[in-house]
């Protein structure tokens, strides 16, 4: 099977999004194994948002975040709920947004180029599944559509896989 990642340039958040979905939908399809479907997101992520240096996951295993698919620079592989912008994200269940990693207490370094990030928390079932993290060289990279987008992402991720707690 070969997968052409759709051209990208020149085309509104919006639209990225909206194709991203059409892309993850076509991804999923037949495939409910997590992990496999998880790595395939994670490379869509990194090869078709601008501007990122790592996209992945870090799954809540035994009380702590622990790494999953990711693409970038190999990272640090535990994480305590609570700790760093994953935990912090993990912990309040809640999107975070930071403009500048250098500003956000706690925050874990795991590849110097990153400047700002993403974390979006992965909820199924109401239990809490992991986080998706994307981290950017630029300052403020990230924005409200992009948190939409990626909450939607990680939706159609959780819907499209079996076995989840
Ligand atoms: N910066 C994250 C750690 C994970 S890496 O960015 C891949 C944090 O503070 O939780």
């Amino acid at each position: 099977m070969t997968f052409q990642i759709a051209k990208t340039e020149a085309i509104s958040k919006t639209e990225l999004y909206a194709n991203l979905q059409l892309q993850l939908r076509s991804l999923l399809e037949g495939e409910r194994d997590f992990i496999a479907n998880a790595a395939n997101l994670s490379s869509l992520l990194y090869h078709s948002l601008p501007d990122l240096n790592w996209t992945g996951f870090y799954l809540h295993k035994g009380g702590e975040l622990v790494l999953g698919p990711f693409q970038g620079q190999p990272a640090c592989v535990r994480i305590a709920i609570g700790k760093g912008v994953c935990g912090t994200a993990a912990e309040q269940r809640q999107t975070i947004l930071v403009d500048n990693v250098h500003d956000f207490p706690g925050h874990i370094a795991c590849d110097s180029a990153s400047n700002s990030e993403i974390v979006v928390p992965l909820i199924a079932h109401g239990e809490l599944l992991g986080v998706l993290d994307l981290d950017s060289p630029s300052l403020a990279r990230f924005d409200d559509e992009d948190a939409r987008g990626l909450n939607e992402l990680a939706a159609i991720l959780i819907q499209g896989c079996s076995g989840l707690k």
